[in-house]
């Protein structure tokens, strides 16, 4: 699945848990986008599009396994989505992190309680988010050309074992083979049905969360005319991974070394997880919680084993 293309000997693997998980706990797919990869990633990691773009105007119909943001969210009463459709105003936060960025999605759910998604940049063309309460994925865009990318994906549970044959007729019935390509797309406007959007979804473009995502990146054009965008808050990750881009491109020109990539078996054993949670915290020391769950999440699988995030 991986080449390396560059000088040279390959530089050492990282350790990320969707490299370590055994196969029978993991799930891959592919799919077709046809715009830049950059905007692939960058619909990945704004932890705000989710409020917006994945959001029912009623009830979340979905209860079929491996539906992301259909589970209801352990400690609270709610589907995933709407938990972020009922809060569309996250706080974001932003820190670096060995792999990228870690981007903090924050919602008061009441005055003790708060939601914590975490989603992580794997710089330069990466995410991993959480995925349930037990999962997560990492999905990577790759250039196919500047108009045209494929998203790989693997899917790891931390709990229990996946069930592929399931999972793959699902993603199955929403392409075409041989290339992948998405049966709702540019050329049919993604499916939209105005009475579906008016009774059913946000963007009217059906169930498959993936859909939404594709329109999202696609439907601003194959390459994004970045002179007539207005970055705002809720943009904070978009521009965190611009200025890391533009950092990383001067650190190449200089022969310095790039974030994510590591030079040594040192620097790719320190290249883990990335600690993907989503959980419910106490307001006062979210902080810690977060990582405490992550502990235990870790300490509960078959696999993952502990491990300092
Ligand atoms: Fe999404």
């Amino acid at each position: 699945m991986f080449a390396y293309l560059g000088e040279g000997d390959p530089p050492p693997f990282p350790g990320y848990d969707c490299f370590v998980a055994p196969d029978a706990y993991t799930f891959a797919f592919k799919g077709l986008w046809e715009c830049n990869w950059l905007q692939g990633v960058e619909g990945g990691i704004d932890p705000s599009h989710v409020s917006f773009l994945h959001r029912f105007v009623g009830e979340d119909p979905r209860s079929v396994y491996g539906q992301q943001f259909s589970e209801v969210v352990e400690g609270t009463d709610k589907k995933l989505s709407q938990l972020v459709a009922d809060d569309h105003r996250p706080d974001i936060e932003v820190e670096d992190a060995e792999h990228g960025l870690r981007v903090y999605a924050l919602r008061q759910l009441t005055g003790t309680v708060r939601h914590v998604r975490i989603t992580n940049l794997v710089f330069p063309n990466a995410f991993v988010v959480p995925f349930g309460n037990s999962k997560a994925f990492c999905q990577w865009h790759v250039p196919i050309d500047d108009e045209n990318h494929y998203w790989y994906m693997i899917l790891y549970d931390f709990a229990a074992e996946t069930d592929k044959d399931l999972l793959l007729a699902q993603r199955l019935a929403e392409v075409s083979l041989p290339d992948y390509r998405p049966l709702r797309n540019r050329r049919n406007d993604w499916g939209f049905d105005a009475a579906e959007q008016r009774d059913l979804t946000y963007t009217g473009m059906g169930l498959d969360i993936n859909v939404h995502d594709q329109w999202a990146v696609e439907s601003m054009g194959r390459i994004q005319d970045r002179t007539v965008e207005r970055l705002g808050v809720s943009d904070r990750a978009v521009t965190a991974n611009r200025r890391l881009l533009l950092r990383s491109i001067e650190a190449f020109e200089a022969g310095r070394p790039l974030p994510g990539r590591p030079v040594d078996a040192a620097s790719a054993r320190a290249l883990t997880g990335p600690a993907a949670v989503d959980t419910v915290t106490p307001a006062d020391g979210w902080e810690r919680a977060w990582r405490d769950r992550e502990r235990d999440l870790r300490a509960g699988s078959p696999w993952a084993g502990t491990r300092d995030a």
